[in-house]
């Protein structure tokens, strides 16, 4: 029997209700969530991200910015962009688009946020507390996932979870995630995956929830899936373009035929990539409630 398709743009569009009518209500006390996306060069998938992620924060009632810096602007330039925004009481949340051109130093510009104004929870700072299970800013696209799986009401709870691809943004901080004790889900027991892995299949056979991170498209086929598993594809591969001009999208896992095993399963495009900028929405919001001295998640 086919699996349940897991539909991330419905979850997404419920969770980002509350977050505008929460946004309505720090208005009244004078309080306006603040974004700024940067972005860097005209990579066309972040050109299309980032715009996402701009659309959505104001439909949501957010103040936002968006700042375009040309591909060979420099580290020095960026980073002294980013001072700016620091200190801008205006923005709680700053976001610089990955990836970044080859002659700057990734690194050195994500040290430079401010950890509190980290919403893509990319800082060090956070990554610790992340690690420790204190409050924090969670990575957008490993939080929107677990939102996805609590509202599906799978059982996490001693499931074994296999992440595969051991990525900074999506593998590390998913496994570290669900074998944790936090909210909304988690108390897994979690094996990554990655390309050192002798026998991949062996591994994802054995998974009640997969969720795969590793930008290869169809890396997972129906025979590496246990039948009924919850099947979660971070993948978003460009493999053409459409008659009408489209980036034509795939994911990491071959969809027919692991819809057809699978208990549960995300599509791509409208599975986990609504959630991640919801997530980040919610991210910008507790910022600015923290800002406020206001209770928070992320502090
Ligand atoms: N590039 C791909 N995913 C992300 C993300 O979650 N945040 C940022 N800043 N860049 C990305």
């Amino acid at each position: 029997m086919a699996g349940i398709i897991i539909d991330g743009k419905a979850i997404a569009e419920k969770i980002r209700a509350q977050i505008k009518k929460e946004v309505e209500e720090l208005k009244e006390k004078g309080i306006i969530p603040g974004l700024v996306t940067i972005l860097v060069g005209e990579n066309p998938a972040s050109v299309s991200y980032v715009t996402a992620k701009q659309k959505t924060a104001h439909e949501l009632g957010f103040y936002s910015v968006q700042e375009n810096l040309p591909e060979n602007v420099s580290e020095d330039e960026l980073i002294k962009l980013i001072f700016k925004y620091n200190e801008d009481p205006k923005i709680h949340g700053i976001l610089v688009q990955l990836p970044l051109p080859r002659h700057i130093n990734e690194r050195r510009v994500l040290y430079a946020i401010d950890p509190r104004k980290d919403v893509d929870g990319f800082h060090p700072v956070n990554v610790g507390k992340l690690v420790i299970g204190e409050p924090c800013f969670i990575p957008c696209t490993p939080y929107g996932i677990l939102y996805l799986l609590a509202e599906t009401g799978v059982q996490v709870d001693g499931a074994d979870v296999v992440v595969v691809g051991r990525s900074n943004i999506v593998g590390k901080p998913m496994a570290i995630l669900l074998m944790q004790k936090r909210k909304p889900v988690g108390n897994a027991t979690v094996t990554i995956c990655h390309t050192g892995t002798r026998n991949l299949a062996e591994h994802t056979r054995r998974a009640d929830i997969l969720i795969v991170a590793v930008g290869v498209p169809k890396a997972i086929t129906a025979d590496m899936v246990k039948e009924g598993a919850v099947v979660i594809d971070v993948g978003v591969n460009r493999i053409g373009t459409t008659p009408d001009g489209k980036a034509k999208l795939c994911g990491d896992v071959d969809f027919d035929s692991v819809k057809e095993k699978a208990g549960y399963i995300t599509p791509v495009p409208g599975g986990v990539g609504p959630m991640t900028i919801t997530m980040l929405m919610k991210n910008t919001l507790e910022s600015a409630k923290a800002w406020a001295g206001l209770p928070s998640e992320v502090a």
